[in-house]
């Protein structure tokens, strides 16, 4: 298909990597991380935000449109107002999508691909904005064609929106099909080898483990960061949480929680405990 070729060159476009940059830091002075970025990205909900978020301005636009071909005179009112929600809601939308964005690190082609996307979508805005203004003035025929025009810019931007996440997997756990951990209590370790404050990875079956050890009571939880698969035992242990080497995620080293973004998912828990000396670990 003409459209994934033309995806695919997208993520190879290296010309668009100084705008990349530049715009990254613009977003990193913009949005800090911190509580809020953490709130757009949806770590205090335990799921992404920005997929949830993209379903008001494309319901509200797309009911627009809807009212401006099928409900005549009687729909004007009611096709500006949602036109005019829609531009509302694009706000927090477009900044949970900028926080995403701003945390992929080194990865190259989805921040390419994400940048299109947000150029599409902010062209679709402008486009709505236009719409609502000229149905404000009561120029409703041109509303309407700026409406209908937008739906190209949905489409574009809907596209490379589920690229991203269906063929990038960002916002996507990179422990979702990690299996459960063990029915039965596993041997993996020698407690001497987990010292006080450390952190020791471990495999258990195809499962990484990270075993921690803070004021003496040992944890076990997914040693894969679920932002973007960072190695967690290369982490640094603080106030009871280890803290991802790439991004900065924190998680509970007790259950796995997300203490900070951008992580949204927890990682997954064990159960541990110590025998004759030896470190075992079960599956909650
Ligand atoms: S891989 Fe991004 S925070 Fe861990």
């Amino acid at each position: 298909m003409w459209w994934s070729a033309l995806t695919g060159r997208l993520e190879q476009a290296k010309a668009l990597d100084p705008v990349v940059e530049r715009v990254a830091g613009v977003v990193a002075t913009v949005l800090p991380r911190g509580p809020v970025k953490d709130a757009l990205h949806g770590t205090w909900l335990g799921h992404a935000l920005h997929p949830m978020l993209v379903a008001g301005p494309i319901g509200l636009w797309s009911g627009a449109v809807l009212l401006d071909l099928t409900a005549g005179e009687q729909g004007r009112d009611s096709a500006r107002r949602l036109v005019g929600a829609g531009v509302l809601a694009v706000a927090p939308t477009a900044a949970s999508g900028w926080a995403d964005w701003s945390e992929l690190g080194l990865a190259k082609r989805p921040k390419r691909v994400g940048l299109v996307h947000a150029a599409a979508n902010l062209t679709t805005t402008v486009l709505y904005a236009g719409s609502w203004l000229a149905r404000r003035r009561g120029d409703d025929r041109r509303g309407r064609a700026l409406a209908l025009a937008g739906v190209g810019g949905l489409a574009i931007g809907g596209y490379l929106g589920g690229h991203l996440a269906y063929a990038e997997a960002v916002g996507v756990s990179r422990t979702a099909d990690e299996p459960p951990g063990p029915r039965e209590w596993t041997d993996v370790a020698a407690a001497v080898d987990l010292a006080e404050g450390g952190l020791l990875r471990v495999d258990v079956g195809s499962r990484a483990v990270l075993l921690s050890r803070v004021g003496g009571v040992v944890g076990a939880v997914g040693a894969t960061c679920s932002h973007w698969g960072g190695p967690l035992e290369q982490g640094a242990v603080q106030d009871g949480c280890v803290e991802c080497p790439w991004h900065g995620s924190r998680f509970r080293l007790t259950d796995g929680g997300v203490e900070r973004g951008p992580a949204t998912n927890a990682q997954r828990a064990y159960d541990v405990r110590t025998v004759a000396g030896r470190l075992q670990v079960k599956g909650r």
